[in-house]
């Protein structure tokens, strides 16, 4: 079974209440999203291979380190967008790929509209980038278009989950450790998370 950090830290505890806090506007908040994303991936890396590299600094030889694996963020559009630059600034080596997801409104089954990776993203640790895992149905099924490519090396990186979402994930992608900033209590009858802090993409885009 997968591993589920739920983040405890008190910068990001700070502010993930200043982006649930409905009063927040839309350039606070797409900066603090970005942040968390920033912050999260402190603790996505804590087991991170490394390699050894010697470097010569000012002074003398110096015996270093650096990242063994490539990695790759693939953000799920549209809110996925959102952590992107945070995690970036962490890790500004890494590639970016996309998935673009809709729901089918009479089947409800998330279909793909758009699918752009690396070439290399084979060899890479690839992290999936979704907010708000809700129902699971966007992660899980953006996941799987991921190993239908042949790509195992999997994380998925969030701001808040929920119960039923964790479960679905890890129901079908047993392999994938999830990482997010909250563990909220449930989704209400619209699908929002509760307490949550709304719909991310229209918060960071400002389309409502
Ligand atoms: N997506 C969001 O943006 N917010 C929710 O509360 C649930 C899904």
């Amino acid at each position: 079974m997968s591993k589920v950090v739920v983040l405890n830290h008190p910068l990001i505890d700070h502010k993930m209440t200043i982006i649930r806090d409905k009063n927040t506007g839309s350039k606070q908040f797409r900066e603090s999203v970005s942040e968390i994303g920033g912050l999260i991936t402190y603790e996505i890396s804590r087991d991170f291979e490394t390699v050894p590299k010697v470097v010569e600094s000012p002074v003398c030889r110096v015996d270093g380190f650096e990242l063994a694996k490539k990695i790759v963020i693939v953000p799920i559009l549209r809110a996925g967008l959102g952590m992107v630059d945070g995690i970036h600034d962490m890790i500004p080596h890494a590639k970016i790929g996309h998935i673009g997801l809709y729901r089918d409104e009479e089947t409800l089954q998330p279909h793909t509209y758009y699918a752009k990776f690396p070439t290399d993203i084979k060899e890479s640790l690839v992290l999936v980038v979704d907010p708000m895992l809700a129902t699971g149905g966007s992660a899980s099924a953006a996941i799987t278009i991921l190993k239908d490519r042949g790509i195992y090396n999997i994380r998925y990186v969030g701001l808040v989950g929920t119960p039923e979402g964790i479960k679905k994930l890890q129901e079908d992608h047993p392999d994938v450790d999830i990482y997010l900033a909250a563990l909220d209590s449930h989704l209400n009858e619209e699908g929002y998370i509760v307490p949550g802090l709304g719909d991310c993409g229209d918060r960071l885009f400002g389309t409502k």
